[in-house]
């Protein structure tokens, strides 16, 4: 509706403009005011061309005024306010037309805009050999929702799962589990008998503090990492089932995440092992390859300590062996050059804020893209802390197993379950704790604008009241359980509304932002701002249900009217809820 109404005053404004000799003012600023007693829409643009104009601000919204007022198909009252403020209200029959217009289209219109573009989104990227923990959650979570949203605009989207699992860590662990990898062939029992992810992370710690006393470890890890990268069959081997049984373990979570990664999603570091050569080739052609005490650098003028000591990006360290920003740049040529991917989004928390801002640079200026107008965008986001302020850590310090969480989280929600409504069968029960614990714990970090870090409460997260998860999917219930009752399906319902009450006004206005609202996630990857949406439309439809009654409505034509009302009301709550990752119940 908004860019209806803004090609609409585009095109009435545009021979005014002409006059003073105004061609292109393709940026009206329509914008909702935050006050709605001020208008559906308000915009500013009065005083954004006034001095192109040469006019007064004033004496310009006078003008723009007297045309905009004789659009009465559109308008109730347009008015003045302030400097040079255009206020506009809409007739409720403009309202409800476009309502109705996008209540019948498939997921509210949202591939209306049909961006067709290809979109790279790296995230989730764990590390081989260790459980996930809590600091994995907001990657895969917040990376899934971004996917799910840029896809549902009519975008490509590429998931990339950028696995660590051909670095220093891997081969520490290898240097440990190879020998017990050899006694499961010799016993002929399965490797991940004997080599469980928990003992595989085990492993890894045993071998940092062994490296870290005895140089002759250290040195051997060194050596086993240089055999594996340069593709010693029997290590690759090795490496391969340690991959695997990493990979199950991190799969039985992102099922229960409801997070769509697969195998064909994994492309780790070792992905680009044949393309880290060519990628430092490619920078030495840009002239920019600096060697400093054996290594090769690149040095970029922005990049200095606290201290004013430069930064390098090594890409090339002196034992020929390649780093963590090797691996970024060579999949950053494969991403533009192979997937052809206009925008890249990397998922990662807030501590690699400076690798991305020195791989984007190095790999803008050492012509290490396949165009220069690709989007590279980091996302980053701040940390989870327990209740006492701190990173979330388990009472003995150790890291919280994201499982053990979500396993908790799932409990506590059958409580939650059972005491709002008991008369639902047990099995019904667990099957929706499933979705309200785990729509929990996600609700509650996509809810915070991710750049800060929140605190962890399951008691907030699983409240019925509040912006929680529980609170839309409860309100999505109650919407199933209105059509139940007058024996109805919601999903042939293709019935329409019109306005009678300032609450059904509010309501359809609100339903009417949706897809606009799905647009600014996509465009600033916030995730937050998508939930307060939902939050607030919970809220309009829960004052609409308070004043206007449905089914004991005063007339069968007021009845189908608030019904339809209902109906996309239960279709946008699903529909954002999905693009969240969360699941809602048809009953709880
Ligand atoms: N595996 C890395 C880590 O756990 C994250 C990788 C992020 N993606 C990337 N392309 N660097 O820190």
């Amino acid at each position: 509706m908004k860019k209806q109404l803004i090609s609409l005053i585009h095109q009435k404004l545009a021979p005014l403009m002409a006059g003073y000799g105004i061609q292109e003012f393709d940026f009206i600023d329509v914008q909702v005011p935050p006050d709605r007693s001020k208008g559906d829409f308000s915009m500013n643009a009065a005083m954004k061309l006034a001095k192109a104009a040469k006019c007064p601000p004033i004496k310009l919204a006078q003008e723009m005024l007297a045309i905009l007022n004789e659009e009465k198909s559109w308008f109730s009252k347009v008015e003045i306010a302030g400097p040079g403020f255009i206020n506009m209200y809409l007739h409720d029959d403009v309202i409800s037309a476009n309502f109705n217009q996008i209540s019948a289209l498939p997921d509210l219109g949202l591939k209306g805009g049909q961006q067709n573009e290809t979109t790279v989104i790296d995230y989730s990227s764990v590390n081989i050999a260790k459980q996930m923990h809590v600091g994995h959650l907001r990657s895969t979570i917040i990376g899934d929702v971004l996917a799910r949203v840029i896809e549902a605009l009519g975008n490509r989207v590429i998931r990339q799962n950028h696995l660590g699992d051909w670095g220093l860590p891997m081969a520490m662990v290898l240097f440990k589990a190879v020998p017990i990898l050899r006694k499961a062939e010799r016993e002929n029992v399965p490797a991940e008998n004997l080599l469980p992810l928990s003992r595989l992370e085990e492993l890894y710690k045993e071998a940092t503090a062994e490296c870290k006393n005895d140089e002759e470890t250290a040195k051997q890890c060194h050596e086993l990492l240089v055999r594996l990268q340069q593709g010693d069959p029997q290590l690759l081997s090795d490496w391969k089932k340690i991959t695997r049984i990493s990979m199950i373990e991190v799969y039985r979570i992102y099922r229960l995440l409801d997070v769509k990664l697969n195998e064909e999603n994994e492309c780790g570091e070792s992905f680009y092992r044949d393309m880290l050569a060519e990628t430092v080739k490619e920078i030495e052609k840009s002239g920019k390859l600096v060697e400093s005490q054996g290594a090769r650098c690149v040095f970029l003028d922005e990049f200095v300590s606290k201290e004013g000591n430069p930064l390098p990006v090594i890409v090339q360290k002196s034992d020929g062996a390649f780093n963590y920003g090797t691996f970024d740049l060579a999949a950053l040529r494969y991403r533009t050059h192979r997937l052809k991917a206009h925008r890249i989004v990397y998922v990662t928390d807030a501590r690699q804020v400076l690798h991305f801002k020195q791989v984007f640079a190095t790999a803008r200026i050492c012509g290490i893209l396949a165009d220069e107008t690709v989007a590279l965008e980091h996302v980053p986001f701040g940390s989870i802390l327990g209740e006492d302020n701190k990173p979330l850590k388990t009472r003995s310090g150790e890291n919280v197993k994201l499982s053990e969480l979500l396993d908790e989280a799932i409990d506590k929600a059958f409580q939650v379950v059972t005491e709002k409504n008991a008369g639902l069968t047990e099995e019904y029960r667990h099957e929706v704790a499933k979705m309200v614990g785990i729509g929990a714990v996600k609700y509650a970090d996509l809810s915070q604008n991710r750049n800060n870090d929140y605190v962890f409460s399951f008691d907030r997260m699983l409240a019925l009241n509040g912006n929680t998860a529980p609170y839309l999917q409860y309100a999505h219930a109650r919407i199933c359980s209105i059509f139940r009752k007058a024996g109805i399906d919601p999903g042939n319902f293709v019935e329409k509304a019109r306005v009678s009450a300032a609450a059904e006004r509010d309501l359809m206005v609100k339903i009417l932002e949706f897809t606009q609202t799905v647009e600014q996630v996509a465009a600033e990857l916030r995730p937050h701002i998508l939930c307060n949406y939902l939050y607030e439309l919970a809220t309009a439809f829960s004052t609409f249900y308070d004043r206007c009654p449905v089914l004991a409505a005063e007339s069968e034509e007021l009845k189908t009217s608030r019904l339809a009302l209902c109906n996309t009301t239960r279709k946008t709550l699903a529909k954002g809820l999905e693009l969240l990752g969360i699941t809602a119940p048809r009953e709880m």
